[in-house]
């Protein structure tokens, strides 16, 4: 366990890892983290998600996707519209739950890179495709997260992204 600050100071996209597997046990953590995000209206979060570890898959996905394809696993997020209540705003909330799975990867020693995927609609059909998603109307690929072991050269450190003049008090 890492302390929370230290993992939110440094987290960063980690694209290249070493070729060890992640363990199940990290993976389900990860997935537990995502579903404890906020969501829009509790009870009716519209993410679901699919665990890629097959080979060849991570290979179609890297056709579209370059840094899925030497991944170890990836997890596609993915918006069912149907549970949503607010189906609007499903964009974010599947991003609160996409950042939650990056933080918790950070603090179990793995790296994460949220490969972007929504709101391309070409991208998203191309990507369900290969998964059996074959009308995005109601199941929406919304980004894929990508996990492993940091290859070297790839830790996750601080970078200090404060940038003082985006703060403004009380009026713009
Ligand atoms: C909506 C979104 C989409 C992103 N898509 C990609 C992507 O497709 N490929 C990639 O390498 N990084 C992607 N990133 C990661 C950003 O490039 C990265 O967060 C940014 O460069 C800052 O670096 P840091 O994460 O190390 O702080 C994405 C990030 C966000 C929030």
């Amino acid at each position: 366990m890492v302390e929370f600050e230290e993992i939110i100071n440094t987290r960063r996209s980690i694209r290249e890892y070493q070729d060890k597997d992640v363990e199940d046990e990290k993976i389900l953590k990860i997935l537990k983290a995502g579903m404890q995000a906020p969501g829009s209206r509790l009870g009716a979060e519209p993410w679901e998600f699919i665990i890629i570890k097959n080979k060849e898959t991570l290979a179609k996905i890297g056709e579209i996707k370059p840094r899925v394809a030497n991944a170890p696993v990836a997890i596609l997020l993915v918006a069912n519209i149907e549970r949503a209540f607010y189906k609007t705003v499903w964009q974010q909330d599947m991003g609160a739950a996409c950042e939650n799975m990056l933080l918790e990867a950070v603090n179990l020693g793995l790296g994460g890179l949220w490969n972007g995927v929504a709101p391309e609609e070409e991208r998203m059909a191309k990507i369900g495709e290969i998964v059996g998603i074959d009308d995005i109307t109601d199941l929406k690929p919304y980004s894929i997260v990508t996990l492993g072991y940091p290859a070297e050269g790839w830790e996750n450190k601080f970078m200090d992204k404060f940038d003082e003049s985006r703060i403004h008090y009380e009026k713009y």
